[in-house]
Order: structure tokens, then sequence, then C-alpha cells
């Protein structure tokens, strides 16, 4: 599968399997490897040959590859089995020649290793046997340790030997969005019961998303450990709260998780959907680079944000749907306001729709990385 990749990046340097994704031993990155791709070059504010790319749920629906493999396996089954999970998160890279890799596996995967029993059913997303109301149900969460997840350990390894010198990007759900599914027992468009207990027993709800800070950060340890080059923290509904009230109830704990990396040597992502007004607190949680959906251009983003953070996304999904002329127009506007930041990952605003063309999104990162050649030393 390496050679694979290799030919559809059209990279001689792509073929080599011996990279690790961590710095080498005298400390500097190996040159080459991918701790100096385009990708992580752009989420550390450093100059690159172009305008890094990838897709949130790159790997999924829009891909007959994809479907294919899934049509005879759950999902939850799917994210367990280290060379499915291998062979899914390579499925893209091969088709697009995007910039990184995301894992294939879900943010309830860990909550599941820690005891949790719920599913992923397909067209609804998470469902919660038992949703957590109580104390008891609280401590019922047990913290996790490798061995719960050495089906993540052993696919994370799998995969930076068959990527090469393109990064790996592992990723773990923040405690909000984690702690919205285990209280709702599924999706929610309100998060009506996260917020009763949130409002209502601010201390069950502080125990509740320190667990889950917890559990959060030993799955991306793992992650880590095992050789990623980055780490995306996804609270997608985060966007549900006032910025008071996401500094005093969820900024704590996702500071723990993301402060937990800072010495882990890998740039930290944190995204989250319709955040306009939680840019600034999101980026003080300890991100290296900040998501931004379609709503905030990314000029605006960055004065939110401030000029020592990289940023990520924009593009909305939906635009993918538009004429060729209407998705080229936008590509460009958001090369164009990235520049105001200091590093800039082009992504989408939020995930790839089952529906969208796959044809479209590799257009789209070739467009992106001709628009946005240039020589390293010209720098940014
Ligand atoms: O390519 C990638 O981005 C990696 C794979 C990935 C999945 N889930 C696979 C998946 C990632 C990064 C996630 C994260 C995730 N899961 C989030 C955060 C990102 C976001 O979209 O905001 C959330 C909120 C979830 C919870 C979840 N899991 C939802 C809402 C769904 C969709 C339900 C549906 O069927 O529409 C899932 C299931 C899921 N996770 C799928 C995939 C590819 C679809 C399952 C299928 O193929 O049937």
């Amino acid at each position: 599968m390496t050679a694979g990749v290799a030919r559809a990046r059209g990279t001689i340097a792509a073929m080599t399997t011996e990279t690790t994704g961590t710095a080498a031993r005298d400390g500097e990155p190996r040159r080459g490897g991918p701790a100096d791709s385009p990708f992580v070059r752009a989420c550390r504010r450093e100059p690159g040959p172009h305008t890094p790319v990838w897709f949130m749920r790159q790997a999924g629906r829009s891909l007959p590859e994809y479907r294919e493999i899934r049509a005879s396996v759950a999902m939850l089954e799917s994210c367990r089995r280290p060379e499915l999970v291998a062979e899914i998160t390579l499925q893209p890279v091969r088709r697009h020649g995007v910039d990184a890799a995301i894992l294939f596996s879900d943010i309830v995967v860990p909550v599941a290793a820690a005891g949790v029993d719920l599913d992923i059913v397909a067209g609804t997303g998470p469902v919660v046997a038992e949703p957590v109301r109580t104390a008891e149900d609280v401590e019922r969460i047990r913290p996790i340790t490798r061995d719960d997840v050495s089906y993540v350990d052993e696919a994370v390894r799998l995969l930076v030997a068959e990527l090469g010198d393109t990064p790996l990007i592992g990723f773990a759900g923040a405690p909000f969005t984690l702690a919205s599914y285990l209280v709702e027992g599924g999706p929610s468009r309100t998060h009506a019961k996260t917020k009763a207990l949130m409002y209502g027993e601010p201390e069950l709800w502080h125990a509740l998303c320190g667990r889950l800070a917890e559990v959060t950060l030993a799955f991306l340890r793992v992650q880590v450990d095992a050789g990623v080059s980055a780490v995306q923290l996804f609270d997608s509904w985060a966007g549900a709260l006032s910025e008071a009230d996401y500094r005093r109830y969820v900024l704590p704990h996702s500071t723990a998780v993301l402060s937990g990396l800072a010495d882990a040597g890998v740039p930290r992502i944190h995204f989250g959907v319709g955040t306009g007004e939680l840019l600034g607190a999101m980026g003080e949680a300890g991100a290296d680079v900040v998501g931004v959906d379609w709503r905030t251009p990314l000029d605006a983003a960055t004065r939110r944000i401030g000029p020592d953070k990289a940023v990520q996304g924009n593009l909305d999904p939906c635009v993918l749907f538009a004429p060729w002329p209407v998705v080229e127009a936008e590509v460009r506007r958001i090369l164009d306001q990235g520049r105001a930041a200091p590093g800039h990952v082009f992504n989408l605003g939020h995930g790839v729709l089952p529906e969208t063309d796959p044809d479209v999104l590799t257009r789209v990162v070739a467009l992106v990385h001709d628009l946005s050649a240039r020589p390293v030393e010209q720098g940014r």
C-alpha cells in the first residue's frame, strides 16, 4: 500500500517507510519526514511549499471504496480492526493526494472502551443505552489504559509505517461534545438535557467533564505514543454555548486535555461548529491551530484568535455541490483570507457530506496546491 500512496502522491520521498513521525534523536525534526511536511509546518506557522489541505470526514461515505468495505462491517467493529482502520484511513490519501491522513475512528470509541454501552447507528450517530444522569453513572465511566484501546495503538503504528512522509492526525472528542451524547443518549438539536445538568447540577457536570477529559487525554496519549504527527480535539457542538458559559463550564476541561499534551511535541488543533464567538477562548484552551466553520472568514477569525496561532477550515461543505466556478471562487477567497493568519491549513468548515462527489474533492486538492505553490525561501 505504501507504493500505492506514493504513486498517488507522485513523490519519491513518500516511498520511504522508515519515518516515525516524531523528532529524531538530536531533537530536530527528521528532514523530509512527516514532522517536516507542509501540514505540520503550517500548524507550526512555518513557511512551506504550498498550503496544505485535508478534509474532515475525508474517510467515509463519499467514497465508493469505503462503502464497499462498510457494507459488511458495523461502524464500531470497523474501528476496532487495525487492518480495516488502516485501509479506510489510506483511501482518501491515495485518491485525493491530501496533505494529511486522519485516523479512522469515532469520538465515542474511547467512551465505549471506558465501559459505556453505546452503538453508532447509521444515519443517526452515537446512541447510548443508558444515558448518564447521576453521580453513579459518572463513576461507571472508567479511566482507560493503552490495553483498552490496543487496536488504536496497532492501527496508528501500521499507518505511520505505510504513510511515509504523509502525516497522520490523531483525534478525540472534547468533553462538552462527548458529554452531550452521554447525557442526551444520542444526537440533540438543542442540547437541552445537557444544559439542564450543566446549569442545575454544576458539581455533577464538572465531575462528568473531568472524567471525560481524563479518558480523552489517555486516548490521545496512546495515539501520540504510537506516532501520530498532530492531534485534533473535536468540540463539534460547543457552539451551542455563550462565551461566558463556555468559559465557565467547558474551557477548564478542554484545557486539561490540550495542556496535558503540551509536552507531546505535536501540534494541537481545536475545532467546533458555530463557534465564531468562542474562537478566542478555544485558542486559549491550548491549541496551536484553531478550526473555523464556514460562518467566520479566516481574516476575521485570525483577529479573534490572535497572531500566535494557525487557522484551519472555512469552506462550506455544501459549496462542493455547486458548479465548479463557484467552488473555485470560494477556494480562492479562502486562500486569500487565510494569508492574514500566521499559518493556514485548508479544510472544510465541517465534515464531508456523504453525497459529495469525490472527484470534486480531488479537484479542490489540486487547485489549492496550484494556487498556493511558492518557493520555500519566499516564506508565507
Ligand atoms: O475522516 C475522518 O474525518 C475520520 C473519521 C471520523 C469519524 N467520526 C468516522 C465516522 C471522525 C473524525 C469522526 C468524529 C466524530 N464523530 C465527530 C466530530 C466531528 C464532527 O463531524 O463534528 C462527531 C460529532 C461524531 C459522532 C458521529 N459519528 C456522527 C454525528 C456520525 C454520523 C451519523 C450518520 O450516519 O450520519 C457518526 C458515525 C460516523 N463516524 C461515520 C463515520 C465515517 C458514518 C458511519 C457510516 O459510515 O455509516
